[in-house]
């Protein structure tokens, strides 16, 4: 069997921020409450007209060149997206437009799990032998959802894409995954129209059913439970424990959910990525945004090991553990 390994990485954020200050200016809320009780100082929102599938091509021509590859290289894409630009076609059918592709390309959908979901997707494509090269994108632009007159959900939310090239390789980078869904929580974190269960009608749309809906204490107790159990379990399929993790790279929602279990794991917090401050909750894009920050940063080195993990609506949760085996920043 072959294995997966990342042999490119990129990134793409939009240039408008929105910042607490301007928060303050938009709803009853302060800098004071949203540094101290969610860790975020700004986020960045798509341009008027950039969707959700312009984020993804950037970040994707970004990990084909770092990768050293052309787009005749990718055999298979795959987009994690809980935004897509419509309901159909897929955001990943735009995406190989955009970039020229010419190979199948799916959109896998797991709110903010999704990169973790696609990851899966990839390598056990690549493993399998459909595929020896396959772009995995995480994007999203969850702003354009949100109802920015309600401060409990818009001060969190921001836009931005990252990507990583996955190649077969003859040792495992992408080591154990482990997924989870539980749809008896689906009520928790939802935007309730303008599906086939809830068409979006006048009525709803006033009534802003066609925004996120989050009960945040039931997401956050939620979060700081499955995160240590599903990391765990991709450390024991991987026949690693918690002390051999390098970078733990969270799901980036909360700082005050980081901490919390990087304590439950007994991992030290200058091990954990956090660029919450910079970026706020970019949904599908969190992980492998914060994973380029890392590699960009000089702190990345081959042989590291990382656990990317994810949770989000529906309730989803899952964990990859990958051991880097990429060299530096080209
Ligand atoms: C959303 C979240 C930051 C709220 O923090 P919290 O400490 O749980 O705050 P609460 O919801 O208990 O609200 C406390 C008070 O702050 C108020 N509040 C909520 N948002 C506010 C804001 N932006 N500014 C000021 N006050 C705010 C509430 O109205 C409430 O006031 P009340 O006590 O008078 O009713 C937190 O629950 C969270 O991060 N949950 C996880 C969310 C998440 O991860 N979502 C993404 C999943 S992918």
């Amino acid at each position: 069997m072959k294995h997966a390994a990342i042999t490119g990485i990129g990134a793409y954020l939009p240039e408008r921020r929105l910042t607490n200050a301007d928060l303050e200016t938009m709803v009853d809320t302060s800098d004071e409450w949203i540094r101290t009780r969610t860790g975020i100082g700004e986020r960045r929102l798509a341009a008027e007209g950039e969707a959700t599938s312009d984020l993804a091509a950037a970040a994707g021509v970004a990990a084909i060149a770092d990768a050293g590859l052309t787009v005749d290289d990718i055999d298979f894409l795959v987009v994690g997206t809980s935004s897509p630009d419509h309901v159909f076609p897929s955001t990943a059918s735009l995406v190989q437009a955009k970039l020229g592709l010419t190979c199948a390309g799916v959109d896998v959908m797991a709110a903010c799990t999704s990169f973790v979901f696609a990851l899966h997707h990839a390598t056990v494509t690549i493993e399998a032998g459909r595929a020896s090269t396959v772009l995995v994108i995480g994007a999203d632009a969850l702003t354009r959802h949100v109802d920015f007159t309600d401060r409990r959900t818009c001060v969190l939310f921001g836009d931005g894409a990252g990507a990583v090239v996955l190649q077969a390789a003859d040792e495992p980078g992408i080591m154990g995954i482990d997924l989870g869904s539980d749809g008896t929580g689906a009520d928790v974190l939802t935007i309730p129209a303008g599906g086939s269960a809830m068409p979006c009608t006048p009525e709803r749309v006033a009534e802003g059913l066609h925004h996120v809906r989050m009960v945040g204490s039931e997401v956050f107790k939620f979060a700081v439970r499955a995160i240590p159990e599903t990391t765990e379990r991709a450390l024991a399929a991987s026949g690693l424990t918690s002390d051999d993790v390098t970078w733990l790279v969270p799901h980036q929602a909360n700082q005050r959910i980081l901490d919390t279990v990087a304590d439950r794991l007994g991992i030290a917090h200058e091990r954990v990525v956090s660029h919450i401050e910079w970026v706020g909750n970019t949904s599908s894009a969190s992980i492998p945004l914060a994973v380029h920050d890392l590699y960009t940063s000089g702190n990345l080195r081959p042989g590291d090991v990382l656990a990317l993990v994810g949770f989000g609506a529906g309730l989803t949760w899952g964990a990859a553990i990958v051991r880097w085996t990429k060299g530096p920043v080209r």
